[in-house]
């Protein structure tokens, strides 16, 4: 059974092989999912992830339900032996295992609680699907990964620039109000290092990505200098929470490492979206010719098409 879950789990030649996919079909429409169903189930907030598998799946003649958990469906339980007398009637293993009999892919959206890392870095959500499901699972974003937002990134870099071997591209931590996941920096990251580019994390210290992504990532230089922006082919602009300081806010001061054009130089500028203008990044550099990041939402429909096709072995 084809999950996917995390890049990492795939080699290159299989990534390549779906990207190459999407580049090659881009936009086009057939019918290689007729008859077949994939739910869309979503424990948080999406714009980008529901509307382009929806618009997707309905390109390949296939049908979508989109499923709200604690909204019209029944909040979900996942802590496995957990005594369930509270505010969650149905457990994870239980719908899991019914869905798995109506629909031929599962795709799921559950971000981390951010209250503590070492359940974050379990990834339970995700993992209960993995173990009880019977049909191919899609990560849409979990506690630790989002591999179909890094496929999308990878595209964006390979038409770019024709390819990505050897391409400079820095990974750039932003501020913003609240603590977010580390799963679009930890995809992005493995999924840069997969594709053979240069990558930098530049971050304060405190804001380091966890040690289960770090250790797949030997020889990434980790500096705190966004002078260093300016040298880079692309930089992958994102905000995640701190380690030291799980799930807090970041810290007022660090307001300073907002994304300009000065600061970007002549970098082709990424990110996942959504992102908060005159916080993480200005408007003069969104409204510039460096910003990619339309591209990239664009791609997300294109490459979950191929990762679509790639899980029920039609590619
Ligand atoms: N980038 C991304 O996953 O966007 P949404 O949260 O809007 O789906």
């Amino acid at each position: 059974m084809r999950h996917f879950i995390d890049t990492s789990e795939y080699d290159r030649s299989t990534l390549e092989a779906i990207l190459t996919h999407a580049i090659t079909h881009r936009g086009e429409r057939c019918t290689a999912l007729a008859g077949r169903t994939v739910a869309l189930i979503f424990f948080d907030s999406s714009l980008r992830t529901r509307t382009s598998f929806a618009v997707g799946i309905a390109q390949l003649g296939g049908t979508s339900v989109t499923l709200d958990v604690g909204r019209g469906v029944w909040n979900l339980e996942y802590l496995d032996g957990a005594v369930m007398d509270g505010d969650k009637p149905e457990h994870i293993a239980d719908a899991v295992r019914v869905l798995s009999r109506y629909f031929d892919v599962l795709a799921v959206r559950c971000f981390p609680a951010l209250k503590q890392a070492t359940e974050d870095a379990a990834d339970p959500v995700i993992e209960a699907f993995r173990r009880h499901a019977t049909v191919p699972v899609i990560n849409l974003e979990s506690a630790l990964y989002h591999p179909c937002q890094a496929m999308a990134d990878i595209m964006t870099i390979r038409e770019r620039f024709g390819r990505t071997d050897g391409l400079r591209v820095a990974l750039a931590w932003t501020p913003h109000v609240k603590a977010l996941p580390t799963a679009v920096p930890n995809s992005f990251a493995l999924a840069a290092v997969q594709f053979g580019c240069r990558l930098t994390i530049i971050a304060p210290p405190e804001f380091r990505l966890p040690d289960v992504v770090m250790a797949r990532l030997p020889g990434v230089e980790v500096i705190a200098d966004q002078a260093a922006l300016a040298d880079q082919d692309v930089v992958y602009a994102k905000s995640w929470t701190s380690l030291e300081n799980y799930g807090a806010p970041p810290p007022a001061h660090y307001r300073s490492w907002i994304v300009t054009p000065e600061k970007l130089g002549r970098a082709r500028f990424l990110h996942c979206m959504p992102l908060r203008r005159n916080v993480e990044v200005t408007d003069a550099v969104l409204e510039s010719a460096h910003n990619d990041c339309y591209d990239e939402a664009e791609n997300r429909l294109h490459v979950q098409k191929s990762i679509l096709l790639h899980c029920l072995h039609v590619i």
